[in-house]
């Protein structure tokens, strides 16, 4: 199934018609491909769902070129992020680039998916930006972060589950609530990973997101618990590099008052909520099964 895709996606960057396009391109590492994968399971391998797999990819890569930017982070993919070897500048014209083009691709398709993945990007960057407007101030706020999620991360999983459904001819409604709630949930297990797991197995920075101002889901469920010293001294941690005995504490907090598992068992409800818009589609329940269980 990738090797279709990864050809496709070639071939549309090889169409922009520019080496030094062509050549930062291939500097970026595939990733997942949950995105494209999640099109071609729904829709069956055809050629339309791989241009339009490949299309979100260019899309989604487009928006990590860029979040690359907004969160100062220098490793991406296992791999020197392009802000960090090329320089901001490069990293965002690249992105311009490859959203563009995505874009003229995107157009040989009906209306109902022209309309819903570029309306899908405009949500990721609201989303985007409400993410670094939230992060400007410690946020305890679950009801605001999961909208945010929702509109940074679930919004282009969602419209891809949705247009492959279109492809097919299925409801479009059922496929569009699975990828919304596969979204909300995909993003709730990066912020976890982001506290549990190191830098190599992820392939981008970790313990970063509170650095960065992200109060993510475990930061929200941990401060609910503390008391009023300790919400006081989490407070006092936000947006700071901290040392290891701030990130012990932090860690140690969150093992007492179950602060990930608590997250996570947000991210398993809404997992059930996506396998029963599908239900019965063992592929699709796959997806759900392996986002849950991965460690990157
Ligand atoms: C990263 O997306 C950004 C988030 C929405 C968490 P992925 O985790 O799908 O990134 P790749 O494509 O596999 O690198
Ligand atoms: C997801 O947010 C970014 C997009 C949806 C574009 P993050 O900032 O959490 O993504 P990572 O962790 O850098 O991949
Ligand atoms: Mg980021
Ligand atoms: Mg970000
Ligand atoms: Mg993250």
């Amino acid at each position: 199934m990738l090797d279709k895709i990864e050809s496709k996606i070639l071939e549309i960057v090889e169409e922009i018609n520019y080496d030094e396009a062509t050549r930062l391109f291939k500097k970026l590492n595939g990733g997942k491909r949950l995105r494209a994968r999640l099109i071609a399971t729904i829709a069956q391998m055809s050629d339309d769902a791989i241009k339009l797999g490949s299309i979100v990819e260019l899309i989604h890569a487009s928006s990590l070129l860029h979040d690359d930017v907004i969160d100062e982070a220098v490793t991406r993919r296992g791999v020197e992020s392009v802000n960090a070897s090329e320089g901001s500048k490069t990293a965002i014209m690249l992105g311009d680039i490859l959203y563009s083009k995505a874009y003229t691709s995107l157009v040989d398709f009906d209306p109902f998916i022209a309309k819903s993945v570029a309306s899908a990007v405009t949500r990721l960057s609201v989303g985007e930006m409400m993410d670094v407007k939230l992060g400007e101030k410690f946020n305890d706020n679950e009801d605001v972060y999961l909208k945010m999620l929702d509109l940074k991360t679930a919004a282009l999983i969602e419209s891809s589950s949705e247009c492959a459904a279109h492809l097919m001819g299925y409801d479009t409604k059922l496929y569009a609530l699975y990828g919304k709630n596969l979204g909300i949930s995909f993003q709730i297990i990066d912020d976890i990973l982001d506290i549990t797991q190191d830098e190599k197995t992820l392939g981008k920075p970790a313990l970063n997101d509170f650095v960065e101002g992200k109060c993510t889901l475990p930061y929200i469920y941990l401060y609910k618990e503390l008391d009023e010293d300790g919400k006081a001294k989490l407070k006092s941690y936000h947006k700071k590099v901290l040392n290891n005995d701030e990130k012990h504490w932090i860690k140690t907090n969150m093992e007492k008052f179950n602060s990930v598992e608590k997250s996570y068992d947000l991210a398993k409800k809404l997992s059930d909520e996506a396998a029963k818009a599908i239900e019965g589609d063992v592929a699709l329940e796959m997806i759900l099964a392996k986002m849950l269980e991965r460690n990157f």
